[in-house]
């Protein structure tokens, strides 16, 4: 019983530090570049496909910790369109790996309260999966505890170019005058349409880039860059990014 104070002491103010962050001080939106898998299997040995498993662990604590704190909308780098080039063997493990945790985590997302949504070319997954992940979609429209948002053979660059020719074809037809774009309207061409802009992005590994993640949606995001890899990423460095970004003061290019 000793062994069990400190800890439950030491969660408890946590718990109450977390809840001390006025609720407009909290991000609304939190997106994750999920990096690092290949690292942290490398550094125990491990194959590759052993760190994206380890990684699917960190998805369900962040989708928790979301939920616990009120955050509604949570975006997950899943797998980008450049991730296409990796040799075939990992490719193959990532596609079963959705496949599995969308199989397996369905039932439970369901009674989380857990709406599933997909940005990206998901057209490109295997058809099993694709139809897998459509009926989750479906089957989770209604929930609404949080927006669980999937990046899925997904590249901002193919995204926007995308948007630009659904209004080209628009225009072309007579449907819409290139007057009436304007930002609002683009962004309601992209796959993030109605969807909250992204108030914190947080890339685990230590890379110092982008890659090819939200591009237009990130225009005012505060940014939270962390050695951590992604499958050791806890409760705690979720913490951590949320109160680092809570003392911060957003300007959007004002005084
Ligand atoms: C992120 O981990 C997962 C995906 C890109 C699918 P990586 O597989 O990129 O891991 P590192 O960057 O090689 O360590
Ligand atoms: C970004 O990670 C894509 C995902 C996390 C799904 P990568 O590992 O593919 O990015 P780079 O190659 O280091 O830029
Ligand atoms: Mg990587």
């Amino acid at each position: 019983v000793l062994n069990w104070t400190p800890s439950w002491t030491s969660l408890w103010a946590r718990h109450l530090s977390m809840h001390t962050i006025p609720k407009e001080k909290l991000p609304r939106h939190i997106a994750c570049i999920m990096d690092g898998n290949g690292r942290w299997a490398h550094s125990r040995g491990l194959p590759r496909r052993a760190g994206h498993r380890a990684g699917a662990d960190t998805v369900e604590r962040c989708v928790d910790f979301c939920i616990s704190h009120g955050i509604p909308w949570l975006t997950l780098y899943a797998f980008s369109s450049e991730n296409w080039n990796r040799p075939k063997t990992e490719v193959q493990a990532l596609m079963l790996l959705l496949h599995d945790f969308l199989k397996k985590r369905l039932r439970e997302m369901k009674n989380k309260g857990v709406r599933l949504l997909a940005i990206g070319d998901t057209s490109r997954l295997p058809k099993r999966t694709r139809e897998l992940l459509e009926r989750s979609i479906e089957q989770t429209a209604g929930n609404t505890k949080i927006n669980l948002v999937l990046a899925l053979s997904y590249g901002s660059r193919a995204e926007i170019a995308g948007a630009a020719r659904k209004i080209a074809e628009k225009i072309s037809a007579g449907e819409l005058h290139p007057d009436a774009i304007t930002e609002e309207t683009f962004g309601q061409y992209l796959d993030t349409a109605g969807m909250p802009d992204p108030d914190l992005l947080i890339r685990t590994s230590g890379e110092m880039r982008i890659s090819n993640f939200l591009l237009w949606q990130i225009s005012y995001a505060e940014l939270y860059l962390t050695d951590t890899l992604w499958p050791d990423f806890s409760e705690r460095d979720m913490e951590m990014a949320v109160k680092d970004y809570a003392r911060r003061t957003r300007r959007f290019g004002g005084i």
